[in-house]
């Protein structure tokens, strides 16, 4: 039978480093106000000149470079992102063309930041249908361009930064278990952009230009987010007969630290089989989780047979999760 598994992981981020004493600075928020609320110490932000793109072909070269894959032998790129180089083409096209990576199929996912996880979905059915063989899935954000840096309940929250995975078929017992997406369009209006596409389009000469900015009931996002993913971990864990001490490593949806807790302590998971690493990124989006399992993976974390749990959140709702065994 064949599986798909994920055989390289590479990250990419800014070097710009923002602190919270330095957000302290230009907005009436403190290190310790942002620290106690979420998690969050620091965050990077691109420098002019650096897009989306930028991140996602770093980002993808080290993964590329660790499956010791070459670029013309993907068949698929897909790159979750909020943040697009342009409204069109597709990111995913402007990657394509960078890595030389001619004869992928190439599209982005608009899911916000569940965006990885769906691209790993998406992927995965692909290649356990037989239609591709190698795929290459990226998370990657230039969020510090639609934060309104002057409203301190979200410039605090966001950075920017890129995460990538290579997925391959294999007839190995290890690889992706089971993925599973959910969405709830009832609440898109608690966390979204208002500006920029064909409701409140940039011609419109009534369009506030606040509207660009992203916006977000952070109380109500917060509440929804934690019971979405402990479903959406629940859902990986009750199909294939799991229970949490079977899971050796979660990686969650960098949002919140309090949020992250909420979780561990629902799911009953040593806080030490969590990977945390927002304190020095923020929220990344979509890139938040292959950020984190790039690095957990290089840190050596991840073992051979380990049970990886991927568990995401974000606007449209959208959630879900990803079971790996390593
Ligand atoms: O990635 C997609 C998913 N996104 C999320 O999961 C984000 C979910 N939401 C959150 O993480 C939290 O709701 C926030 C971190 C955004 C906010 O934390 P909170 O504990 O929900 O605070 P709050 O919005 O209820 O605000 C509490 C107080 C308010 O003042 P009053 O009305 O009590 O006087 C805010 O005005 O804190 C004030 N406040 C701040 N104070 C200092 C809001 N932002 C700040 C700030 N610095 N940056």
């Amino acid at each position: 039978m064949v599986t798909a598994k994920i055989t390289g992981t590479g990250s990419a981020l800014p070097a710009k480093i923002l602190t919270n004493a330095e957000l302290a600075k230009m907005v009436d928020t403190s290190d310790d106000w942002i620290t106690t609320r979420t998690g969050i110490k620091e965050r990077r932000i691109a420098a002019d000149g650096e897009f989306t793109s930028t991140f996602a072909v770093d980002a993808a070269r080290r993964a590329l470079s660790m499956a010791n894959v070459a670029p013309e032998d993907l068949d698929l790129i897909i790159i979750g992102t909020v943040t697009p180089d342009f409204p069109f083409p597709s990111t995913a096209c402007i990657i394509q063309n960078e890595l030389g990576a001619n004869k992928a199929v190439a599209f982005d996912v608009s899911a916000a930041c569940s965006g990885f996880i769906y691209g790993i979905s998406v992927a995965d059915s692909f290649i356990r249908s037989g239609k591709y063989q190698k795929a290459l899935v990226i998370g990657a954000e230039v969020l510090s361009r639609i934060v309104d840096w002057n409203d301190r309940n979200t410039c605090i929250l966001f950075g920017d930064g890129a995460g990538a995975a290579v997925i391959e078929a294999s007839e190995e017992q290890s690889g992706i278990v089971s993925t599973h997406i959910f969405s709830n369009g009832s609440c898109w209006d608690m966390l979204y952009q208002p500006g920029s596409g064909s409701r409140n389009p940039a011609t419109n000469p009534a369009t506030d230009p606040a509207s660009f900015f992203i916006r977000m009931e952070g109380n109500e996002v917060y509440k929804h987010a934690v019971r979405a993913m402990e479903e959406a971990a629940m859902a990986a864990l009750y199909s294939n007969g799991l229970t949490p001490s079977d899971i050796s490593l979660l990686i969650p949806h960098q949002a919140n630290r309090r949020i992250i807790d909420a979780i561990a302590k629902r799911l009953d998971l040593d806080f030490d089989k969590v990977f945390v690493n927002l304190h020095r990124y923020g929220n990344t989006s979509s890139a938040s989780i292959p950020i984190a399992l790039d690095e957990a993976n290089r840190q050596g974390l991840i073992k051979t047979g380990d049970m990886i749990l991927l568990d995401a959140f974000g606007g449209g709702f959208t959630y879900g999760s990803a079971l790996i065994r390593w």
